[in-house]
Formats: structure tokens, C-alpha cells, sequence
């Protein structure tokens, strides 16, 4: 295992290109099912989470090869898949492995997908994804931890209501329906950039799509005819650019991002200019500018346009350099705060109470030992790394490498002094 050694106190200065999102090239990859060709993807992050959807498809029969971390370009052929069964050993790492659910139905009539286990954020059931094929003709059967789903003589539109808004419930049943024989109208869809682009690629191959980036989208399906996709460019990570945006916020240091998207991470940009932080926003670049004193702030997560889950936790340790108490909220997951007991090692002063953390600033970090638990709460314990006295350490980074391309690299090149170094535990 590996970990991230880093020497805090220092101030960051320049600028960081932000890659592409993960969260947008997971669906878009699992798209590529319903592709009667090649599919060139662009702007696809190097990083874990990419590389196993990837094996996944090639397991099935898809041929795949990523032109490296320079030009990320990956280009996916699915036309000649000829199995249909998503293993344990593979979904059991990520469960977003459920987006070839929906894709793999719609073509082949029927496929076995290994149920996603809970994971260390919550049980995040996909009961949601398996009704709504349900109500689309398929027989959903679980047996043996698998989701065994028939549809053999293809899948029928109907309405279908989201109870949740759920984001790749909402890419999974839509790669579906555009599949399906008929009309489907999903209702209380999500309405995440990623669930847009993923949308958007459906109509650019031909697909009658109407309502993209509303909560009611409705989808002419081809009655199983493959669809013509070319290539597609995927859109900025906002999860890593607010990141990067609050990596500055926590040094007070002011630093731009590049080859990002000001209009997805508003919510972001909002709670930081309460925190007392301003910007200047010009094309893909924003500059965030130091804050004359950080304060306090109060945050709930919610569904896109709102406050990203995504970015509680680098909020939670931001919150740590205000000058008063912060209350966070966290709304979607029902554990998703690991990483407050880790900030505490280094001299937070955070509580728990429910779903609801308070966080009393004003108090200097000290460098210690972190343990990584989930993604994002990884990248809280770096933040919090690069402003705490001393030397910190984050273990178990393999969390990070999932959803953060470069991540030393690109920190290395905002002047943090921070190293990757073989773990201890
Ligand atoms: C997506 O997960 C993201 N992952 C998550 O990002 C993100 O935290 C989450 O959306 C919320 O924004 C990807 O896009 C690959 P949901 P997803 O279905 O789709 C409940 C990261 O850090 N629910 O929108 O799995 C669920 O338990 C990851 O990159 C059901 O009850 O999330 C949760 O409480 C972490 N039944 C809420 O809905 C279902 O069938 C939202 O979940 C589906 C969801």
C-alpha cells in the first residue's frame, strides 16, 4: 500500500489543469454498449475507477485501448460483446460497475450483474435502477449476490417515477430506454452534469431525447437497433475542481484552475465567497483569491444545482481554518463522515451529532498519521495535510488514485511539498 507524505504551512501559488470527469466518463463508457462502432471518448482521467470499467468491458468482449495520460483518449469497441455477465470480482470494486446493467439488457435481452455491496459511504441499494427495469418488461431476479435480469424480447417503454433522485439510476434506465421498444418518461430524474452529457451523447447519436438537464426526460427508444456514436469529449470534473479551489481556500493562497466549468460548481463558489473568498472567472480558468479572514459557514448537501455530497468533506476540513463554528449537513449518505475522526488526530475540534457535524475553527493543525477511508474524505485528509504544522501522512491512497488523476503532481506543481511514499500500513 502506498501514502502521501506531506510537509504542510506552505503557501500554493500558480495553476491546475483539471481533467475530465470521472463521473461523466463512467456512464459514457458503459454507453459504448449501445455503440454499432468505435467510440472515441476524450478527456478521460487516468485514474482507477476508469481503468476497471474499462476491464470490465473488455471482460465481456469489448476491445479497449487508452492513449495514455497525456492525451487521455480512449477508444472503446462493444459491437462484438458476446457475454453478458458482470463478475463479483470486479463490481465488488466499484460499484458503478451497476451503469452496464441497464446497456447490456437493452441490447442482449439479458445479462447477470454482480450487486454492488454497500461500500464505506452507505448501503447504497440500487432498488431504484432494478424497478424501473421491472416496469420496463424485464424479469430482475437476485441470486447468488446477482442481479439476474430478462427482458428477451427486449425492453417497453413506460413511465417511470424516481422516487430518489438517484445519478446513474437516471444514466441507467435512460441507456436503457434508448434501447427500449416506445416511449419512456422518467420522472424526478437527477439532474448532475454528468447525467446531462450522458443524455446529450444519446441525442447526438440520433436518439429523439427531449427534457436533457430537467427532471422529466422523455426517449423514443430504436427498439434495439445500435446506435451510431462517434466521440465525445468529456466534461471537466467538478468534484476535482472545487477541490483544487478549496486546496487554496485551506492554504489562503490564491491559485487558478484551468480546463474547468464555472457553471457546474456555482453551489461550490457560493459557500466559498460566504467563507469570505472571491474569484475572478474568465473562460475555463477561475482564480481564487485569499479571504482577509475565513468564516464560518453552514452547509447542507443536496441534489445538483445544490451543495455537492462530494464536497462535504473538504468543506468539513476548510471549516477547520474559520474563525468561529461551522455546521455541515450531510443528506445522502448515511455515513460519510470518516474522515472527521482523522482531522481530529491532527487537533480539529469536530463533533458529530446524527447527520450533522459541527466543526469549531480557529484551532492550528499539527501534522500526524491519517488512514483514507473513501474518495473524497482521502482528498479532505490532504487538504487538511497541506495546512497542518509539521508532517502528515495519508495512508491507503489507493482510495485517491480512484478519482484523482496526477493528484501529487498536480499539487507538486502548485508548490505544496508533498511526496508519495511506500505505506505502512
Ligand atoms: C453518484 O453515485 C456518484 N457516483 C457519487 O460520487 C455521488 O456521491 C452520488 O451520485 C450522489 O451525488 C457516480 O456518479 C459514479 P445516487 P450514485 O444513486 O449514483 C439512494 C464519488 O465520490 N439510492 O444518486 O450511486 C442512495 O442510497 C462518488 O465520485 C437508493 O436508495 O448515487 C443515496 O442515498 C461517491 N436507491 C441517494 O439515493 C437506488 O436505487 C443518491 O444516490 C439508488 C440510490
Amino acid at each position: 500500500m502506498q501514502s502521501l507524505e506531506i510537509k504542510g504551512g506552505l503557501k500554493l501559488k500558480g495553476e491546475v489543469e483539471i481533467s475530465g470527469s470521472k463521473n461523466s466518463a463512467l456512464p459514457l463508457i458503459a454507453l459504448t454498449i449501445l455503440s454499432n462502432r468505435e467510440v472515441q471518448l476524450e478527456n478521460v482521467p487516468n485514474v482507477v475507477d476508469i481503468k476497471t470499467l474499462t476491464k470490465l468491458l473488455q471482460m465481456l468482449g469489448a476491445e479497449a485501448q487508452f492513449g495514455g495520460t497525456e492525451n487521455n483518449i480512449l477508444k472503446i469497441d462493444s459491437k462484438n460483446i458476446n457475454k453478458t455477465v458482470a463478475t463479483y470480482d470486479i463490481v465488488k470494486t466499484m460499484r458503478a460497475s451497476i451503469l452496464v446493467l441497464g446497456p447490456l439488457l437493452a441490447r442482449f435481452g439479458h445479462c447477470d450483474v454482480s450487486l454492488p455491496g454497500g461500500c464505506a459511504i452507505g448501503a447504497r441499494p440500487v432498488d431504484l435502477h432494478l424497478k424501473a427495469l421491472e416496469q420496463m418488461g424485464a424479469t430482475i431476479e437476485i441470486e447468488d449476490g446477482y442481479v439476474k435480469a430478462r427482458a428477451e424480447n427486449g425492453l417497453i417503454g413506460a413511465d417511470i417515477f424516481f422516487e430518489k433522485k438517484t445519478v446513474t439510476g437516471t444514466e441507467n434506465i435512460v441507456m436503457a430506454a434508448a434501447l427500449a421498444r416506445g416511449k419512456t418518461r422518467l420522472f424526478n430524474c437527477a439532474l448532475e452534469p454528468e447525467v446531462v452529457q450522458t443524455c446529450e451523447a444519446l441525442k447526438d447519436a440520433g436518439v429523439k431525447i427531449t427534457g436533457i438537464g430537467t427532471e422529466t426526460i422523455e426517449v423514443e427508444g430504436t427498439d434495439r437497433e445500435l446506435l451510431n456514436i462517434e466521440k465525445i469529449r468529456v466534461i471537466p470534473d467538478r468534484i476535482e475542481a472545487g477541490t483544487y479551489l478549496v486546496a487554496g481556500a485551506i492554504t489562503n493562497s490564491e491559485i487558478t484552475i484551468t480546463n474547468s466549468e464555472s457553471n457546474h460548481i456555482g453551489a461550490i463558489i457560493d459557500k466559498l465567497v460566504e467563507m469570505g473568498f472571491s474569484f475572478h472567472i474568465k473562460d475555463d480558468r477561475i482564480t481564487i483569491i485569499p479571504a482577509l479572514k475565513i468564516k464560518p459557514v453552514e452547509i447542507i448537501t443536496a441534489e445538483y444545482p445544490l451543495f455537492p455530497t462530494d464536497m462535504q468533506a473538504q468543506f468539513v476540513a476548510l471549516a477547520t481554518q474559520s474563525n468561529g463554528t461551522s455546521v455541515i449537513e450531510e443528506r445522502l449518505f448515511e455515513n460519510r463522515f470518516m474522515h472527521v475522526s482523522e482531522l481530529n488526530r491532527l487537533g480539529a475540534d469536530i463533533k458529530i451529532s446524527h447527520n450533522r457535524v459541527s466543526i469549531h475553527g480557529g484551532r492550528e493543525l499539527h501534522g500526524a498519521d491519517m488512514m483514507a477511508t473513501d474518495l473524497r474524505a482521502s482528498s479532505a485528509l490532504v487538504l487538511a495535510g497541506l495546512v497542518a504544522k509539521g508532517t502528515s501522512r495519508v495512508h491507503r491512497i489507493y482510495h485517491l488514485d480512484r478519482g484523482y488523476q496526477n493528484l501529487e503532481k498536480k499539487f507538486l506543481g502548485l508548490g505544496a511539498n508533498i511526496k508519495r511514499i511506500k505505506g505502512i500500513l
